[in-house]
């Protein structure tokens, strides 16, 4: 059983997939870490992420390698733990237009599927529903309004004791979700099978009910 979650940055889809994933007892694979992990090297390494040949050998030469500590999801490039360096401001500016390469997704794409294919799993991005998984049984995409969604992360600096500025993150969230949902290869779009959920002013657990509720109907129609 395959549950994919799609949609823009700051609905929510992280939080949910994994608490969904702890309640179902699967796998949870955060895709958009990995984006960022290959950005993230690419910005570390000094390799130009407009020339593709370059790319393609720091890609060539990338071990890349997730893994699950106490249910949540760890990326290593090298060994080395990146999952808080991948989420910085830097490598948030960039990562749209690394992941809009083909040869990105492609090898991307193959190493989710690979993943996939021997688990039960909830596997939250941009293109899950799309194209990695589209025989995937529950397909969700979830949505909040653009204010509710910058205001999210601007908690989430808070929290960090980080400041951060509003409108920037408007702006940035409105940019990075531009991108995504322009670019040729498998861009954001809801799934015509997708169940539509949209977040604004709903709790966490709200949510995350209904997409177990949704996984056990379907369990059931199977039996
Ligand atoms: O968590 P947040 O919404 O900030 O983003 P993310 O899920 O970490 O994804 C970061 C970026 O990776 C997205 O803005 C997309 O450009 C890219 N991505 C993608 O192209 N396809 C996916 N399946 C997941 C992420
Ligand atoms: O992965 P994505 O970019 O879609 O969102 P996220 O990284 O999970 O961040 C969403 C933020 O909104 C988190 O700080 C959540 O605590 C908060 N939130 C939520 O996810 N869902 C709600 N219904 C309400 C708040």
């Amino acid at each position: 059983m395959k549950i994919a979650i799609d949609g823009p940055a700051g609905a929510g889809k992280s939080t949910v997939a994994q608490q969904v994933a702890k309640r179902l007892g699967i796998l949870y694979v955060d895709t958009g870490a990995m984006y960022r992990a290959v950005t993230l090297t690419a910005l570390v390494r000094g390799c130009s992420i407009e020339d593709e040949h370059s790319l393609r050998e720091m890609l060539d030469a990338i071990d890349l390698m997730l893994e699950i500590k106490n249910g949540v999801q760890h990326v290593y490039v090298d060994d080395k733990d990146v999952s808080e360096a991948i989420r910085s401001r830097e490598v948030t500016r960039h990562v749209s237009t690394v992941a809009a390469y083909p040869l990105v997704r492609e090898r991307l794409v193959d190493m989710q599927r690979r993943i996939a294919s021997h688990k039960d799993v909830v596997m939250d991005g941009r293109d899950i529903g799309t194209s990695v998984l589209p025989d995937a049984e529950v397909k969700i995409f979830l949505t909040a309004s653009i204010e509710e969604r910058a205001r999210r992360r601007m908690e989430e600096f808070e929290k960090k004791g980080v400041h951060a500025d509003y409108a920037e993150l408007l702006r940035d969230i409105e940019e990075r979700d531009r991108k995504d949902s322009k670019r040729a290869i498998a861009p954001l779009k809801q799934a015509e099978d997708a169940i539509r959920l949209d977040t604004t002013g709903r709790s966490i657990d709200e949510v995350v009910d209904r997409i177990v509720t949704l996984y056990r109907e379907k369990i059931g129609e199977r039996a």
